[in-house]
């Protein structure tokens, strides 16, 4: 596994032992003197960078991103006292998020075929999505920084997370999302929180192009996953996730399956695995290998992962079912790419069909999911198929939002509702009929 090149002296700029490296050219900033989301040098991507990291004994408190404050650029007191010092009070940017169930699914770890497949419900947080733990810290820097409009493109998501915890700070959210490509209830909330929706006439990878330009004018607060900080909160994913699989098992997963869009998720589990192995708390054979999915007709990342590039080529035209993963440009490849491979993981592309096959199996275990998060059961069962994946494995799929952020693939995916008399003998006859 690359080295973190993690220095041991830290640099000059370093505020409390927090700075900002590029991951290109590895030059380091102070992290909130001023706004900045890549490198002023060679603009290649930011990573957040610690002093010193913490090991399991270090986090405290019930499962939340908080309990994993060691690991973040701000203490759990702060984030929650960030606007009014209220724990839970209005004003605050924790709403709360994180502690999600790592559910049993005993009879599709049968058909799958694993010694292990457990399902780590991240549709459980606040908002419906493992935004929700990006959000809490990247709002709580916004604070910090001192901005007062936030801004995000999203397939639907990142805004309705965004939407939330804006509000719960009180700033002015605006948010691009592409005209007719997000589902019902991603908008709904947006709407409902109170940001500002732009559709735009163009797919999600324009959406981004259009919102880094605004950010890049000082219109707005960039909170994609292309800022460093969010990635941050969405680590936490992956503490949350090895210590309750330790729970069970005694050992952490061989492997994590999860949806790739713009591969921030995959970036951040990385990041996390890095960290821990750094710190001496995660040995390096232990590291869960990545596995990425996306849609068949949204899967840049998998070409590059099967054709072993180093870049990753943007598709223009994309198209899926899985709308929340219907992205042509993953941004944070360099971060996510060199995870896949230094894991020994991979990636692998699956059919809209086999994506709202596994939607079915999981809500047949009781489990809802939107379509992008039924992706990561739909490409494990093909990399088990191709014999890519051992029965011998013990297996986490990251489900990544809930079922009713895309109620209509929920209805179009699941039984037909039948019209009946309202008559008790005809609803009988029915039955038997
Ligand atoms: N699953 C869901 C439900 C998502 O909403 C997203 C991304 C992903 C997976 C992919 O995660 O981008 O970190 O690889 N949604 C973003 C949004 C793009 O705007 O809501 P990633």
């Amino acid at each position: 596994m690359a080295d973190l090149q993690l220095r041991d002296d830290v640099p000059a700029v370093a505020d409390d032992g927090v700075w900002l490296a590029c991951v290109e050219c590895g030059e380091t900033f102070a992290p909130f003197e001023a706004i900045r989301y890549t490198c002023d040098d060679c603009d290649g991507l930011l990573e957040v960078r610690y002093a010193d990291l913490p090991t399991w004994d270090d986090f405290e408190g019930e499962r939340s991103v908080w309990r994993y404050s060691d690991a973040l650029p701000f203490e759990a007191s702060e984030a929650r006292s960030a606007s009014n010092g209220g724990g839970e009070a209005a004003g605050s940017v924790t709403l709360p998020e994180g502690g999600t169930p790592l559910h049993r699914v005993p009879r599709l770890e049968d058909d799958v075929g694993v010694d292990a497949l457990r399902i780590k419900h991240e549709g459980m947080n606040p908002t419906g999505s493992f935004k929700d733990r990006g959000m809490t810290v990247g709002v709580r820097v916004a604070q910090e920084v001192g901005v007062d409009r936030l801004a995000c493109a999203s397939t639907g998501n990142t805004s309705a997370a965004l939407a939330a915890y804006g509000a719960r700070a009180g700033l002015e959210t605006l948010v691009l999302l592409p005209a007719g490509k997000v589902a019902a209830g991603k908008v709904a909330q947006a709407a409902l929180h109170g940001a500002r929706i732009l559709e735009v006439d163009g797919n999600f990878d324009r959406c981004l192009d259009i919102v880094q330009e605004l950010a890049g004018r000082g219109e707005a607060y960039l909170l994609n996953s292309l800022n460093p900080f969010r990635l941050e909160g969405q680590k936490t994913i992956g503490l949350e996730m090895l210590e309750q699989f330790r729970d069970d098992y005694g050992e952490v997963p061989d492997r994590i399956v999860l949806p790739v869009g713009n591969a921030g998720n995959t970036a951040a589990l990385y990041k996390c695995f890095r960290e821990l192995v750094k710190a001496g708390a995660l040995d390096e054979d232990e590291v869960p290998k990545l596995t990425g999915v996306q849609a068949e007709g949204a899967a840049p990342m998998v070409e590059a992962v099967e054709e072993g590039n180093d870049e990753v080529r943007r598709w223009e035209d994309v198209e899926t079912i899985a709308t929340a993963i219907r992205i042509g440009n993953p941004v944070n490849a360099p971060k996510a790419l060199p995870g896949i491979r230094e894991t020994g993981g991979t990636a692998v592309a699956v059919s809209d069909e086999a994506i709202t096959e596994a939607q079915r199996d999981l809500a047949g275990e009781g489990v809802g999911v939107e379509p992008a998060s039924a992706a990561s059961v739909a490409g494990l069962r093909k990399l088990r198929e191709r014999g890519a994946v051992d029965d011998d494995e013990q297996v986490v799929c990251l489900t990544t939002g809930h079922l009713l952020k895309d109620p209509d693939a929920a209805a179009a995916a699941g039984s037909d509702p039948e019209p009946v008399p309202d008559d008790t003998d005809a609803v009988l006859d029915h039955l038997e009929g």
